[in-house]
């Protein structure tokens, strides 16, 4: 699939824009929004919703409360954006707590998963709303709602009347309405469940690229994983108004601290790699394993990255598969009702788990197989080379890779 949003040709114009929003940003570029949750508590009536959380947010993070709905994500972001009142505890940011300020004092703005946008205005006049309404100079209002649209890459489009816009331009206005006063955080609540799956895949990039370029702290609801896992710093995993882990997007998939975040989350393959060559947005990825391809827009040649397969995804066959060099043998079968769990052990005594149907027909215990998949079912991580050493070095990249 082509990434219609960051073509090369855009990409360096794009940078350019961001590069120059940033600058009027530098005061928050000093790392402004910082947040700090402490013992927060909230009831409905009988109903807990929240029940006494602690979490530090750093400024300038992208943060991610994953968890299944009903279980307090949207009553967490609306009271740190003041739109509902707390039972208990404190919420401070940069240090000074806010709970006692109307949402408009409170440096934050809010993307909700629908626009929320005013139907009889216009693209500009949506943008330049809250700016009006806060007695902003007219040239000063021009030159922001400018730089937001282009931030957005929505520049052109400023006469258009929102019911012209497609779902993904709406949702590209709000963010742009969200960001134009410059706010240090940026909550936003499942801002892209509205949007078909190959938009909603598409959009996560582009947040994350207008996170990075901004410097701002983004706090994301959303109940799904993968969207959590592509985007976050760090995942905030919610169920039933309590925390359950707070830690990097690799160490939820590899390290479920509890039954539900592993049951939520789900068993999965993880791979430590680099990505050996990219071509449009498919990668060829090196592990200590062997080699194997994986979709992704986010990454670039040479960096480290940690991939994750379901096990109901990994497919194998006799024959090796173009652009997958992951040979193994099957090891063992865990039989679990409907499905079969079978245990692969790759060349370098990793192994691999496969989930199929029982009663597919199988290969026998001992049988060598090759590994692969369909790129589009990876999920590609960040993984900064510390985590995993000098592996590369000590590895033999195989005469596939080295052509
Ligand atoms: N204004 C409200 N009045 C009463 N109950 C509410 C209200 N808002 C949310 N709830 C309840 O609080 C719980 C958490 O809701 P919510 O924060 O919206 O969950 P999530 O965003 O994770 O789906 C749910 O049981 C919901 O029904
Ligand atoms: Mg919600």
């Amino acid at each position: 699939m082509k990434n219609i949003f960051f073509t090369p040709k855009i990409c360096a114009t794009h940078k350019l824009l961001c590069a120059k929003y940033s600058a009027g940003m530098e005061n928050i570029m000093e790392k402004r929004g910082a947040i700090e949750i402490e013992n927060l508590d909230k009831a409905f009536g009988e109903n807990h919703v929240v029940n006494h959380i602690s979490l530090s947010i750093n400024a300038g993070e992208f943060i991610s409360f994953l968890g299944p709905s009903g279980c307090g994500k949207t009553t967490i972001l609306r009271m740190i954006a003041g739109f509902e009142t707390i039972d208990g505890g404190d919420i401070k940011i940069d240090g000074e707590s806010v709970i006692h300020l109307p949402p408009h004092k409170r440096q934050v703005n809010t993307v909700f998963q629908h626009y929320a946008l005013f139907p009889h205005l216009n693209v500009y006049d949506n943008v330049a709303y809250g700016l009006k309404a806060k007695n902003v100079s007219k040239a000063k209002i021009k030159e922001e709602v400018t730089k937001a649209l282009e931030l957005v890459q929505l520049d052109g489009f400023e006469k258009r009347m929102i019911s012209q816009m497609s779902g993904g331009q709406k949702q590209r206005v709000s963010i742009a309405r969200a960001i134009v006063n410059k706010p240090p955080v940026l909550l936003l609540d499942e801002p892209l469940t509205a949007l078909d799956m190959k938009l909603r895949k598409e959009m996560r990039y582009e947040l994350r690229n207008i996170q990075q370029k901004l410097g701002i702290t983004f706090i994301y609801v959303t109940h799904d994983q993968e969207e959590a896992m592509v985007m976050s710093d760090r995942i905030v995993v919610l169920n039933g108004g309590n925390i359950e882990q707070v830690g990097k997007p690799k160490e939820i998939y590899q390290s479920p601290r509890s039954a539900f975040v592993s049951d939520f989350i789900g068993e999965t393959n993880s791979f430590d790699g680099m990505i050996y060559q990219v071509q449009g947005d498919l990668a060829t990825l090196q592990c200590e394993s062997g080699q194997f391809m994986a979709k992704t827009t986010l990454f670039k040649e040479k960096e480290f990255v940690n991939i994750s397969i379901r096990p109901h995804q990994v497919k194998w066959k006799e024959e090796m598969q173009e652009g997958f060099h992951l040979k193994g043998v099957v090891k063992d079968y865990i039989f679990t009702g409907s499905f079969v769990n079978a245990v692969v052990e790759l060349v370098n005594g990793r192994e691999v788990r496969i989930a199929r149907l029982a009663g597919e027909g199988l290969p026998k215990v001992g049988q060598t197989v090759f590994l692969y998949w369909n790129p589009e079912d990876t999920v590609v991580m960040k993984n900064p080379a510390g985590d995993f050493g000098n592996m590369m070095e000590n590895m033999d990249l195989g005469e596939w890779v080295k052509k």
